[in-house]
């Protein structure tokens, strides 16, 4: 691949996407996006793969679009070309995405951070929402998932100066779930998806659609997606056979069915 490294699987039934443009601090071309989106939609499908792990490199999980890619475009370029809705198939995976930052995530690299499920940060890790510095807005979910991630005080702050926040910033305010040192994050990441990846996928699957259901819904629907996803499980092989082994002190073997 000329964008990514993909490696696969790196732990059982994980499989691990490395942005790879380090000469510009992965910064998201279009190709690359291209090639993500369509990596991630056949890991999706594949069944050897449960979770996946997206990364960049030390000094960069990714510096945001390419400026200079997009710096020419017209309206009319950008409205054709509709490059975001790319990311839209991104949102639409069923499997878990765990996003390890190192460096980096600027613009475009935060919002694809914040498109994972979870965030495994670094400490050098660093947060931003740039754009306006450059005369635009985010334009790849930023201003709506920031805001929903640390509330509408600090998403304005940062977006309307483009400065940078940490990764303890970020943690403290929830939008990374931990924050280790930075020889760790990946391992650390990776560990997580593997632990996913040994849960019955189903339930995983119906758990992650539930939780994202959040930023969708009023509370009562949202209860009632959640309560129809618990009682649609019963009609697993995996519930019956995790309930099972619990009542038999043994572990279970699942199916994914
Ligand atoms: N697009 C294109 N190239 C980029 C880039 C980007 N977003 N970010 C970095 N690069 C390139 C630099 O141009 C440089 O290339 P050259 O060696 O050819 O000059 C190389 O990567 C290394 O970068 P720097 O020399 O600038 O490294 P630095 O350590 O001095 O600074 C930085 C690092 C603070 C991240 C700085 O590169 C920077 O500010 N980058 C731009 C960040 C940004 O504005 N991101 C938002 C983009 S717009 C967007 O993402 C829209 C959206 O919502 C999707």
């Amino acid at each position: 691949m000329s964008h990514l490294i993909l490696e696969k699987p790196i732990r059982p039934g994980v499989a691990l996407v490395r942005l790879n443009r380090p000469e510009s601090l992965n910064a998201l071309n279009r190709a690359l996006v291209a090639e993500l989106t369509d990596t991630l939609v056949s890991l999706d499908a594949d069944p050897e793969i449960r979770a996946i792990v997206i990364t960049g490199n030390e000094r960069a999980f990714a510096a945001g679009a390419d400026i200079k890619e997009m710096a020419g475009d017209s309206a009319i370029d950008m409205l054709i070309l509709d490059q975001f809705q790319r990311w839209d198939q991104i949102k639409r995976l069923k499997k878990p995405l765990i996003a390890a930052v190192s460096g980096y995530a600027l613009g475009g690299g935060c919002e694809l951070a914040m498109l994972c499920d979870i965030i495994i940060a670094s400490e050098t890790a660093q947060f931003g929402q740039p754009e306006i510095k450059i005369g635009v807005i985010p334009g790849a979910g930023g201003t709506q998932r920031l805001t929903r991630a640390i509330g509408k005080s600090r998403a304005m702050e940062y977006i309307l100066t483009g400065r940078f926040f940490s990764a303890k910033q970020a943690e403290a305010w929830g939008l990374v779930s931990r924050v280790v040192p930075p020889e760790l994050y990946l391992e650390e990441a990776l560990n997580l998806a593997a632990e996913i990846a040994s849960m019955p996928p189903l339930a995983v699957q119906l758990a992650k659609q539930s939780v994202n259901k959040v930023y969708e819904l009023s509370l009562e629907e949202g209860l009632h997606f959640e309560r129809k996803n618990f009682y649609l499980l019963f009609a697993s092989e995996d519930q019956k056979e995790g309930m099972r082994a619990f009542m038999e002190k043994r572990t279970p073997q699942w199916k994914g069915k």
